[in-house]
């Protein structure tokens, strides 16, 4: 007899539709999976037998051929253990499901046929939804998190054992909706700690306030790491759909649990981290560190030691707010919208040249440097120089908290948004809104003559004016006066680097 059973595979941070149809009839007794399997989805023979005998169901000694449609997507994960048990077993006779065509199923199997949680339900459901189910089998832990796509019932499944009480019409309670976090998480490291350093704190907000790129600059022990690790928690809440965008991206790598990542995501790869490590690779593609960093901060902390591949791999990813991955398969975009935020000493001893105890040679400190002033520097926003703190700085008492701080930076994002729309803030301003912003003619000397004693780029002239306009948002002004230029000139200063 022959059955199917709607389910997904999870590709990227998206899920694509996959029919499975099994064929049991008689003959030698065997059990292969065809249509492009990978060995974990291979692997779900042994999986669903184990679980559908555990379970009280009869496994048919016969000849059982799996065919996962289309056979040209390649299907990963264990994910669709629970429609091939599904379609087994009414293929088989043992399962009576009037409308099951309307019915899509996603979950992984154990072998007590307990249906384990799955990475992606959230995208899962939503291309379910897509797809015109009327209703989803998710795992129960999975529950919550499937009922934040709507539109689609959601049937949460403990165990294998349920299913043909689901087909006879017994429904528990629909999953209440996860809870997306969207402001700072209670209790996450505040910007009071950060003592002294009255430059790196204004830098720092101006970047979370237009979301520019920054990078620090400056003797190890100074508080970058500390600065940097603050920076979340002054930038404005997530917006209902942004929350939704973070959770898809946590959802599809397996870190959307019951306890949600809160607030905005902060990445801190270590330095070893290859290419496809920090952009995404693999076959289906995974989302890398930049896309983990999606509406949050990604920290390249110790700059100047990533691999000179790996730095220029993130260039056109910044630029663009997403990343193409080329496969034979096809092409995934992935978002990947983070603010970029880097640390780095002055020279491979740390103290920088300046220090009569630098012991470096001039090569080295020019062959360290060469990572900061390559095409990634004409890319980064603000430059912070940062010194040790004075003994009365750091023996001093507590700076400005995080909450003042962001009560600044998100009346700044609003100005922001009322002039370029919701959600978008002047670092993403395109060339066009660039040149519709208002410029003193006091300003705009300041910059021209900038430009050409230091033979700027196009890029950085344009860069320049995006900080001058948050350097402005943030004192409330209409225009870029010359003190704003000033400001924002000053900022971007490299005579350290
Ligand atoms: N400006 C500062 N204010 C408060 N603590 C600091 C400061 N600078 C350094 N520290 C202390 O030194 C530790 C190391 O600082 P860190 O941020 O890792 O330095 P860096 O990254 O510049 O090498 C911090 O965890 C903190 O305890
Ligand atoms: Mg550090």
């Amino acid at each position: 007899m022959l059955a199917t059973a709607r389910t997904f595979t999870l590709d990227g941070i998206s899920a694509r539709p996959v029919r499975v149809e099994v064929d049991v009839h008689r003959g030698l007794p065997a059990f292969a999976i065809v249509g492009l399997p990978d060995t974990a989805v291979r692997e779900a023979r042994e999986r669903v037998r184990a679980a559908l005998v555990n379970c009280g169901f009869e496994f048919p000694f016969s000849r059982i051929v799996v065919n996962l449609a289309p056979a040209s997507l390649r299907k990963a994960g264990p994910g669709m253990d629970l429609a091939i048990a599904a379609a087994l077993l009414r293929a088989s006779g043992q399962l009576e499901w009037e409308g099951m065509e309307r019915v899509a199923l996603a979950g992984e199997l154990a072998l007590d046929g307990q249906v384990r949680p799955i990475p992606g339900a959230l995208a899962i459901v939503e291309a379910a939804r897509e797809d015109g189910a009327e209703a989803i089998v998710v795992p129960a832990e999975n529950g919550p998190e499937a009922a934040l796509a709507g539109g689609v019932e959601v049937l949460p499944l403990g165990s294998v054992a349920g299913l043909p009480g689901l087909a006879a019409g017994e429904r528990g309670p629909e999953p209440e909706p996860l809870r997306l976090g969207t402001g700072p998480v209670p209790g996450a490291p505040d910007l009071a700690d950060l003592r002294g350093q009255p430059h790196l704190r204004h830098a720092l907000e101006v970047a979370a306030a237009g979301g520019h790129s920054l990078l620090m600059v400056g003797p190890p022990g100074a508080g970058k790491s500390l600065a940097a690790s603050r920076l979340p928690s002054i930038l404005p809440p997530l917006g209902e759909a942004e929350a939704l965008e973070v959770a898809r991206i946590a959802s599809a790598t397996g870190r959307l649990g019951v306890g949600l990542p809160a607030g905005r995501p902060f990445r801190a790869p270590h330095h070893t981290i290859s290419a496809a490590g920090l952009v995404g690779g693999g076959t289906p593609p995974r989302p890398g560190e930049i896309t983990l960093a999606h509406r949050g901060v990604l920290f390249l902390d110790e700059l100047c030691e990533f691999r000179r591949d790996v730095l220029e791999a993130l260039r056109a990813p910044l630029e663009a707010g997403e990343v193409s991955i080329a496969r034979a398969s096809g092409t995934r975009r992935l978002p990947c919208r983070f603010m970029l935020v880097a640390a780095s000493n002055p020279c491979p001893c740390g103290r920088g040249e300046s220090d009569p105890d630098c012991t470096c040679q001039a090569f080295a400190v020019q062959r360290y440097q060469g990572k900061l002033s390559g095409a990634l520097a004409d890319r980064i926003d603000l430059l912070a120089a940062v010194v040790q703190p004075s003994a009365t700085e750091i023996g001093g008492g507590a700076g400005e908290s995080s909450a003042a701080v962001r009560d600044r930076v998100c009346a700044a994002r609003e100005r922001q948004e009322a002039r370029l729309g919701l959600g978008r803030c002047n670092a993403e301003m395109t060339a066009a809104e660039v040149r519709r912003c208002e410029v003193a003619p006091g300003a705009a000397a300041l910059l021209a003559d900038l430009y050409a004693r230091r033979r700027l780029s196009g890029r950085a002239h344009d860069r320049a004016l995006r900080l001058a306009r948050t350097v402005a948002d943030l004192a409330g002004a209409p225009g870029i006066g010359e003190e704003e230029m000033a400001q924002a000139l000053q900022l971007r200063r490299r005579d350290r680097v």
